[in-house]
């Protein structure tokens, strides 16, 4: 009697132990994760550190469900350790749990945002390799030239990535990557069940403020019809004052020409059918600038992997570890500090905007901001 009573205190013991462990352990890799972006202060990376919680009560509550056991051995690691590729394992777990949650709130308004139909849209996204059993749902803006280069060198018709000619990247004809759209409805569901599927997020503004200088500031590939056919449409119904010929940062300096970026703004904005009707004839050109969920229907294709541009120098080598292509080809060399979130740069941008068309704009990308764990930007909305 007595020795099984002192068996049960040992054991409570250990227990209590074991659970002041997994606690430090898991305060430590928290805090360790967010000091690997040395950008704690904006948080802009993932999704678990202490500011979101806070703010999204429910989502917690998912992912305490009562039928899961408690933390798993696999989070933990020794605190002294040097950071190893399960430490990212948990960061990219962390996330899908996350997205999953957000999938599966009842808000009809945040539901709206995102849920979406896998249509002939989404499966023109999806770039499939066969060879490797891999799917990649494009999403312009966030480094997908150079995924689709390593798919391209994975289908084997180049042996690196640097000796792919650039032009042939987004030459669908040629370059040996077929979308998910061009096979028959078994092949896709067979695919979609069981091949690696990824694709790549970041900050929701920062990449709109990309895709406004890359289509209609630079435009470096030549594709005129940024400049001559959806501008002046956008221009023509969301300009307030149509006879203002000031000129702005957004028009390359000749005045009054060329899209600004209020405009562009005012026009993401827009939930209305007007919008609809208007991307509708702008046709694919649109890839650049609506949600994510529009694009790749996360909530509704279990995605394996989503990786974040913030984070591309841990995220890349994870996915094609976690695709099972890691030796076979390696991801280009990211340039340091490129992927960073720039606050300063995006303050930059919305500092002659209203605060009603900044919230608007918000409202409409707030899916994606949710979903992939980025902070709502307060900043801006306040
Ligand atoms: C639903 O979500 C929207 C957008 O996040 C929010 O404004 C609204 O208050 C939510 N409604 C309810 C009932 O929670
Ligand atoms: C959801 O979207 C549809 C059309 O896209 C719209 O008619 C409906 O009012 C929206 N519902 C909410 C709650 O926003
Ligand atoms: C952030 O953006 C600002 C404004 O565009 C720029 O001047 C600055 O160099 C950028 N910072 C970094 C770290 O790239």
């Amino acid at each position: 009697m007595f020795s099984t009573m002192r068996h049960h205190w040992l054991l409570l013991g250990a227990c209590g132990w074991v659970l002041l462990i997994l606690m430090f352990a898991s305060k430590f890799i928290n805090f360790r994760a967010a000091d690997n972006y040395g950008e704690k202060t904006d948080a802009h990376s993932w999704t678990e550190s202490g500011a979101h919680q806070g703010a999204r009560p429910e989502a917690v509550d998912e992912l305490d469900r009562p039928d899961r056991p408690d933390p798993k051995p696999s989070y933990v690691f020794p605190p002294t350790a040097a950071p190893t590729p399960s430490d990212w394992q948990w960061v990219t777990e962390r996330r899908m749990e996350l997205l999953s949650a957000v999938c599966q709130q009842q808000n009809a308004t945040l539901r709206n945002l995102t849920h979406v139909s896998v249509s002939r849209f989404v499966l023109d996204r999806i770039f499939v390799s066969d060879k490797h059993k891999i799917l990649f749902c494009q999403t312009p803006k966030v480094g997908n030239t150079q995924w689709k280069k390593v798919l391209i060198v994975l289908n084997g018709e180049y042996s690196t990535v640097e000796d792919i000619p650039e032009n042939l990247v987004h030459d669908h004809d040629k370059n040996g990557l077929p979308r998910l759209s061009s096979f028959s409805p078994q092949d896709i569901t067979e695919r979609l069940h069981t091949y690696f599927k990824f694709f790549i997020v970041r900050d929701p503004f920062e990449r709109l403020i990309s895709a406004f200088k890359d289509k209609f500031v630079k435009n470096p590939r030549f594709e005129p019809w940024y400049k001559h056919d959806i501008a002046p449409s956008i221009i023509r119904k969301y300009r307030k004052v149509h006879r203002d010929l000031a000129s702005s940062p957004g028009d390359g300096g000749s005045p009054g020409a060329g899209l600004r970026f209020e405009d562009f703004v005012r026009y993401l904005g827009d939930g209305g059918e007007g919008r609809r009707r208007m991307d509708r004839q702008f046709g694919e050109h649109v890839i650049h600038w609506v949600t994510y969920a529009e694009l790749c229907a996360p909530c509704e294709i279990r995605y394996s992997v989503v990786g974040h541009h913030e984070t591309l120098e841990r995220d890349a080598p994870y996915i094609l570890r976690a695709a099972g292509i890691e030796g076979l080809v390696s991801y280009p060399h990211i340039p340091l500090g490129i992927t960073r979130y720039n606050r300063t740069k995006v303050e930059r941008y919305f500092s002659g905007i209203s605060r009603r068309d900044v919230r608007r704009l918000y409202a409409r990308y707030q899916g994606d901001f949710n979903l992939f764990g980025y902070p709502s930007p307060d900043f801006l909305l306040d």
